[in-house]
């Protein structure tokens, strides 16, 4: 495999593609505001994703349900004007494109015209190829997603690894073939057993980046607010964290609270 890097001096969804082709691993990671943005974007990362774990991350959800369209769009707002490399993508949610394929081309313009995004992504496989064929027929890039689809946790009733029976597997097999056929530029594949997802990558011809799906991908993903430890309360197996910022946090904090207390905060220089 290639380790050649090639400059992007903005990561177009043809990149992606291109990466793949030459073994270029993808990097992707989330974000929802304008600060983290400009800091993952700066950084390298090749795709922000403004995925609706903001309602977990941002808004404190149990699940994704609750996160509204407008919602989205104003996370996805304050993303762009943070950008200049980064290729980004906005999740649909839930609610937003389920009913029919009209409704849902309705939602990925809105996120198009009014945040000024460049991709959206949706959760499924055949049940939403109408709706698919009617964003990508717009011209608006769709990445698919696929194994664990946390917008259906209660038709699965938790989140443990999907796929691991054989009729499961090959209907995702299936799926992603059927999202590359329908012009998908990627496909996310969540949680699933290594092997498969390694299936899968080697089965088409887009790219496949995986979360918790193991090395055999074309990238990985991770929730940002996970992988710097400012959650701390989850901890699945695949996830990395690189650092601990909610200690960290905590513990600055904590010593600005006995700053102020003890009027050790501000000192003479930091004052007029
Ligand atoms: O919303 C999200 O953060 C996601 C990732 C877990 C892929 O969809």
């Amino acid at each position: 495999m290639s380790t050649a890097k090639k400059e992007y001096k903005r990561v177009t969804v043809k990149s992606l593609v291109d990466m793949k082709a030459t073994g270029e691993k993808i990097s992707m990671l989330t974000a929802y505001d304008y600060t983290m943005a400009k800091i993952v974007d700066s950084a390298g990362v090749d795709v922000i994703l403004v995925g609706d774990s903001a309602s977990n991350v941002m808004a404190g959800h149990e699940t994704t349900l609750p996160i509204t369209l407008d919602q989205m769009i104003y996370h996805a707002s304050s993303v762009v004007r943070a950008i200049y490399r980064a290729l980004i993508v906005v999740d649909l949610p839930f609610g937003s494109y389920q009913s029919d394929p009209k409704e849902a081309l309705r939602s990925a313009i809105r996120i198009m015209k009014e945040s000024g995004a460049h991709s959206v992504k949706l959760e499924g496989g055949k049940e939403i190829k109408e709706s698919i064929k009617r964003i990508l027929n717009a011209g608006i890039p769709v990445m698919g997603h696929l194994g664990l689809t946390p917008q259906s946790i209660y038709k699965f009733g938790t989140y443990t690894v999907r796929a691991k029976e054989e009729q499961e597997a090959e209907q995702l097999l299936e799926d992603a073939k059927m999202l590359e056929k329908l012009g998908c530029f990627a496909i996310v594949l969540e949680k699933i057993p290594a092997k498969l997802a390694q299936q899968v990558a080697e089965s088409v011809s887009i790219p496949i980046i995986g979360i918790g799906a193991g090395s055999g991908v074309d990238g990985q993903v991770l929730v940002l607010h996970d992988m710097i430890g400012m959650t701390h309360e989850f901890n699945p197996r695949f996830l990395r964290r690189y650092l601990n910022l909610y200690e960290e946090m905590s513990t600055a904090i904590s010593q600005y609270v006995d700053d102020v207390k003890t009027q050790d905060f501000p000192n003479e220089s930091e004052q007029y």
